[in-house]
């Protein structure tokens, strides 16, 4: 698989995280090259250009506009700590580099914005309202994106809050979406965070644009939460915390325990804050971990992990991230600790756990979820 990416700017050694032996994936797609050929084709950049690059994948454009001193936002833990190695690996100055997570605002307009088309719709959405007031009357947009991956709700949404589009042929299953600022439209509101309640516990959970299953309790979420440890030690992990309910559950039933909450976008860690806020007015013991997993914790450090893990990162699926999550919960946890696990039935998680704990027990099961809890000896 190639790991050099040619492009007018120049040549890049790119690699994706979390990182994995024989990758078969590209740390970019046909939507980063034509962006870049494009802009140096059409000399768009001038040497004092302000630039924002909105998710980038794994920094490759990034790399190829380092001249540019861009300012690199994105929901991702991953991407950034990607594109700083990338940085590093192909001798760019990270100083160069301004990485802005997706909550935070620029302190700045910008001449140039390029945008890579999120999965998440509602992250484009809420993207969109945040950076409106950062465009002025000239900033060339261009958002990019893989043609299977541009619905129509794409151009709706980028006319209906940025302004007019035009399209470019599709190169490579590729295509450029280039927007003209429109200040006269009446924006509507921001709709995010959106909220739902979960009766059971008489919670309401926030949620931002780009947190798993957003909208509603997702049904394996609710089957975990029905199945939660009776007993866990003073160190609980919430790993993959989404919006954070259940560690809440977690920090509900043993209130002495710290529970750490991880998880690699922003603004789920951003939501599970907003929620365990309102568990407690003194607050719980609880901290707050963006990173890779557990890449950050000691080993042995502690007593009881509990995951629902994911099954896709940004537009690829896989279980790659679950089996490192699954290997990393094995060398954080002590002797005796517990992983409890919910995956979908056709995912054959115990296969991997199993070979990983040297045991591994079926709690629960309904048609589509399977629960198990491995022991570290
Ligand atoms: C299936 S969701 C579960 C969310 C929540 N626990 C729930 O049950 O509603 C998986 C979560 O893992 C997070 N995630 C994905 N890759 C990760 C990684 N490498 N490190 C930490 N979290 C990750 C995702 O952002 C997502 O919030």
């Amino acid at each position: 698989m190639d790991k050099c990416l040619s492009v007018p700017q120049g040549q890049f050694q790119l690699q994706r995280l979390p990182f994995l032996r024989n990758d078969t994936l590209q740390a970019w797609d046909a939507a980063d090259e034509y962006l870049l050929n494009h802009l140096a084709e059409q000399a768009i950049l001038k040497p004092d250009s302000r630039l924002l690059i909105v998710n980038d994948s794994f920094g490759a454009l990034a790399c190829g506009l380092s001249a540019y001193q861009p300012t690199v936002l994105s929901d991702s833990w991953l991407s950034h700590q990607a594109t700083r190695i990338n940085f590093q690996v192909n001798q760019l100055d990270l100083n160069e580099l301004n990485l802005l997570d997706s909550l935070t605002l620029p302190a700045t307009q910008f001449d140039c914005l390029l945008i890579k088309v999120p999965k998440t719709l509602a992250l484009l959405e809420y993207q969109l309202h945040q950076l409106k007031p950062f465009l002025h009357a000239d900033t060339q947009i261009i958002a990019a994106g893989m043609v299977k991956n541009l619905s129509a709700n794409v151009w709706k949404l980028l006319e209906k809050i940025w302004g007019p589009t035009r399209s470019s042929l599709a190169v490579k299953k590729a295509r450029l979406i280039f927007v003209r600022p429109d200040f006269s439209q009446v924006l509507p509101k921001n709709p995010y965070p959106s909220y739902f309640d979960y009766p059971e516990m008489g919670w309401r959970i926030a949620n931002h644009a780009n947190v798993f299953s957003r909208e509603s309790l997702d049904i394996g979420t609710r089957f975990l939460l029905q199945h939660l440890p009776e007993q866990a030690g003073a160190d609980i992990i919430d790993l993959g915390c989404g919006n954070g309910i259940v560690g809440m559950a977690l920090a509900k039933r043993f209130p002495a325990a710290k529970i750490s909450f991880v998880d690699e976008s922003y603004m789920a860690l951003a939501s599970a804050r907003l929620n365990v806020a309102q568990l407690s007015p003194e607050g719980v013991a609880a901290d707050f971990i963006a990173a890779n997993g557990l890449s950050d914790f000691a080993k042995q450090s502690s007593d009881c992990i509990v995951c629902n893990p994911p099954f896709h990162q940004q537009h690829s699926v896989g279980d790659h991230i679950a089996w490192q999550m699954f290997k990393q919960s094995f060398q954080v946890l002590r002797s005796g600790g517990e992983l409890r696990v919910i995956g979908n039935r056709h995912l054959n998680y115990h296969l991997s756990l199993k070979k990983i704990f040297g045991n591994c027990h079926q709690l629960a099961s309904n048609a589509k979820f399977v629960i198990f809890s491995c022991r570290k000896p």
